[in-house]
């Protein structure tokens, strides 16, 4: 994956601007703001929910148990994490690793539409139930959504289960694997690669977004969608799938020190 050193600039002095965010309480709990690291000219941006304790430490998305998942999955279609972006619903570690509540989304997910405007990725994969919600606008829950492909737009949305839903429940690592197949070819069927070497067409029903079935929240704010009863964390079989262990060891202390300054690209994981 080629760098663009413009979209790079931009989407470093995005961070500069926003990383001592404090529009909701999570701002003073935080040890570190999570922006998300990649490739700023990626093709695919991978979205998760929210930072965990690891992630907090160290200011990074996806660097605990989660994240190891994660580089296994893209690997195994040929990736590394500088071939792409990676980023959260929220950028910030919601205390305890509870979900995030509707308010921080609805104050925090403009960072998000910002960092995928300036990146312009051809194809988003949501991972887990909040970022399909956020990105589909819809009430759907993940296991109904993955394994189909949509469109908004001109770009294409993956919608998977959240790579720490295996570590509770292994048979979903299958479907994780199968879910990366899917994204490695819609990919090449993009960039067509893969396809002329195989020499032949491979079939993926893309279906526009519009045309999801169920309650859509088409231009709902998620504030009001959640007053009205139609988005709730509780709506969908419980399951810690955000792979951020709940508990009072994950709140402990952690020395100011490890309160790292971050400053160019490479530190910012940004290529
Ligand atoms: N889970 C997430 O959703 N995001 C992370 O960055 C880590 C774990």
């Amino acid at each position: 994956m080629e760098v663009n050193p413009e979209k790079r600039e931009k989407l470093k002095n995005f961070y500069f601007s926003i990383k001592d965010c404090r529009k909701c309480s999570l701002g003073n709990t935080r040890m570190n703001f999570v922006f998300g690291g990649g490739n700023s000219n990626a093709a695919i941006v991978f979205i998760g929910e929210a930072p965990g304790k690891n992630e907090d430490l160290q200011g990074k998305p996806f660097v605990g148990q989660a994240g190891k998942i994660l580089d296994s999955l893209l690997e195994s279609i040929g990736f590394v994490r500088s071939d792409v972006f990676i980023a959260n619903v929220l950028k910030c570690r919601p205390p305890q690793n509870r979900d995030p509540e509707i308010s921080e989304i609805n104050l925090c997910k403009g960072y998000l539409f910002k960092q995928l405007e300036i990146i312009d990725p051809a194809i988003i994969c949501t991972m887990g139930r909040y970022s399909t919600r956020l990105v589909l606008e819809t009430d759907q829950g993940i296991n109904t959504l993955r394994g189909k492909v949509f469109r908004i737009g001109s770009r294409i949305i993956i919608p998977i289960n959240h790579p720490a839903a295996a570590l509770y429940t292994p048979s979903r690592l299958q479907l994780l694997k199968d879910d990366f197949i899917r994204i490695k070819t819609v990919f090449d069927k993009i960039s067509q690669r893969g396809l002329q070497a195989s020499g032949k067409e491979i079939s993926i029903d893309i279906i526009p977004a519009e045309n999801i079935s169920g309650q859509a929240l088409k231009s709902v704010d998620l504030q009001t969608a959640q007053d009205s009863g139609k988005i709730s964390a509780g709506n969908e079989k419980k399951e810690q799938e955000n792979g951020r262990p709940a508990g009072a060891e994950a709140d402990k202390k952690v020395p100011a020190d490890l309160k790292n300054v971050q400053g160019g690209s490479r530190q910012l994981g940004l290529f």
